[in-house]
């Protein structure tokens, strides 16, 4: 079984994708850090992100930069953005993403294209989205948390650029599959969203029955 979460950035869709692959049993990929570490080997390799045959180059990192601590920081995820536009980028991350995706026994993965370009047949998607000041808020207290000094303003507009960029760029854009059945986690506390991301996987693994 396969199940599928897309969906922007701080919508929630990290948290529901660890808790559903709790609750199903299954192993989980966050495809996001894949794009993440090539952002930050781009800039490791004093790369420009917008050029594509420097965010092609750092697509070849080591495994062990998926551990660093950096790849979280809203500077990186900027990074990932512009590198994730380059279809070099995608083509060179995609059989990673699929073979993971079709092992044996099933797999769940995160991202923005998991249920239209990584694995459209898959069993169950989910778009889990919010809105840009719930999300800003998350992400602040997570920053927050993380001793990280951001103000809301900055993680406000960097979300909305994010948004912009991975929505309308124009390989594998971030876009509802026809499909997937969205979540709306803006006005939803931690254990209500995961509940309803479980209940919808159930209900579209029975449709598929
Ligand atoms: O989910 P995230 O914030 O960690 O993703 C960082 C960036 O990586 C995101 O802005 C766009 C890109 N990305 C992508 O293009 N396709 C994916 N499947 C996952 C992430």
């Amino acid at each position: 079984m396969i199940i599928a979460v897309d969906g922007p950035t701080a919508s929630g869709k990290g948290t529901i994708a660890r808790a559903l692959a709790a609750h199903f049993g299954l192993p989980h990929l966050d495809t996001g850090l894949l794009y993440r570490a090539v952002g930050r080997q781009c800039a490791l390799n004093g790369g420009n992100p917008d050029d594509p045959a420097d965010a092609r180059a750092a697509c070849t990192f080591p495994d062990s930069l998926l551990d660093d601590p950096e790849l979280r920081s809203e500077a990186t995820g900027g990074l990932a953005s512009r590198v994730s536009i380059h279809s070099d980028v995608r083509k060179a991350l995609y059989e990673r993403q699929r073979s993971f995706a079709t092992q044996p026994g099933g797999a769940i993965l995160d991202g923005r294209d998991i249920g239209t370009v990584i694995a459209p047949e898959a069993d169950a998607k989910l778009f889990v989205t919010a809105s840009v000041e719930a999300r800003a808020e998350r992400r602040h207290s997570e920053m927050l948390e993380q001793d990280r000094a951001v103000s809301i303003e900055d993680i406000t507009a960097d979300l909305a650029a994010r948004d912009k960029r991975d929505r309308t760029r124009k390989d594998s854009p971030l876009v509802v599959a026809e499909d997937a059945l969205v979540i709306e986690t803006s006005g939803l506390r931690r254990e209500e969203a995961i509940a309803a991301a479980i209940a919808a996987v159930d209900a579209l693994l029975a449709e598929h029955r």
